[in-house]
């Protein structure tokens, strides 16, 4: 009987349960004996690999995070390391690997696929920043969550005539930031793409008569570009706002799948096991205009073509 096993690596996404609970049902299905590897690539190369049953993945399909536990390896990058995750399989008779996560994670299953193991990618990380694909699971929920935060901190915004410099999530990547900007209906929007002037952010919350006179204010800031303190420091100073730097942190990777990253995430398993019958290796799937795919790994590392200039725009119409 053939054997594949499954591995979660990298920041933990909603759903990524999901994903292993039709991998595994799917995989017996189909005929495959399935495998859980626990600690990502980490617990690869320590040998961490049990065979997983039906009943092993009941009840998990709404639960966040995921069952198989996740880590980062840099060192996976090395061929020692690699090799010995390969002697780990091998000793099981596995020679097919399904690696759900984010391009970190698509960089290990790429090597080890160049090294006879059949890898498959899905896309498991809340960033939603990987090329070819128009969503990854877990955006939703993340999504989702900061929604439910954002609006709550509305109501103190109102209340004390208050500035929320709200920091979301996202690595290097601007979805998290637009899409709930424009969930929210927040006054203005940083991410790497508008890039930041903090005197032009300043001059906005004073200058523009149409936000200066609301009673709230919200700005959606992308992780890693500024330093949220400080700006809403100016804005307590400068304006006639006083300003709250919040970091939502991980509060955004945390809780209960939306039904979106359920579904996403058990149509791409199907999606994978069928790419492993049909013996493709180093391909990842895909959510292509509602269709499931699947395309190389190789290509979906490059750097992400999404167009969201119609978004921002849409963002600035609404303000
Ligand atoms: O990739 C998911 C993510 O949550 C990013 O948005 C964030 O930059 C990073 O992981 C945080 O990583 P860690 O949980 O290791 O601090």
């Amino acid at each position: 009987m053939k054997k594949i096993a499954v591995l979660t690596s990298g920041g933990d996404a909603p759903g990524m349960n999901g994903a292993i609970r039709a991998i595994v049902r799917v995989g017996i299905k189909r005929g495959f004996e399935v495998y859980g590897v626990y600690g990502g690539f980490h617990g690869l190369v320590e040998g961490k690999i049990k065979k997983l049953g039906y009943s092993d993945v009941s009840e998990i399909l709404a639960k966040g995070g995921t069952i198989l536990e996740s880590s980062r390896l840099p060192e996976f990058k090395l061929e020692e390391v690699q090799d010995k995750a390969i002697d780990n399989l091998k000793g099981y008779d596995i020679d097919s690997l399904i690696v759900i996560g984010g391009d970190g994670s698509y960089r290990g299953a790429l090597s080890l696929s160049k090294k006879g193991i059949n890898c498959i990618g899905i896309p498991g990380t809340i960033d939603n920043d990987i090329n070819g694909t128009d969503e990854t699971i877990g955006f939703h929920t993340a999504l989702s969550n900061i929604i439910d935060a954002v609006n709550k901190l509305r109501d103190t915004s109102s209340s004390h005539h208050r500035c929320f410099v709200i920091e979301v999530m996202g690595n290097n990547a601007d979805s998290l930031a637009l899409y709930s900007a424009i969930s929210c209906g927040s006054e203005l929007v940083i991410t790497h793409k508008t890039g930041f002037d903090e005197d032009f952010v300043i001059a906005e919350m004073i200058k523009n008569e149409t936000v200066y006179n609301k009673r709230h204010a919200i700005i959606i800031v992308s992780e890693k570009i500024l330093d949220v303190d400080n700006l809403a420091k100016r804005i307590s100073e400068e304006t006639g706002f006083s300003g709250r730097a919040i970091v939502l942190g991980h509060i955004q990777r945390g809780g209960s799948p939306v039904p979106e990253d359920r579904i996403l995430a058990s149509r791409m398993a199907g999606k994978a096991i069928e790419l492993l019958i049909n013996n493709e290796s180093g391909k990842c799937v895909c959510l292509k205009n509602s269709e499931i795919v699947a395309m190389g790994i190789e290509e979906a590392l490059k750097e992400t073509n999404q167009s969201k200039e119609l978004l921002y725009q849409l963002f600035e119409d609404l303000v």
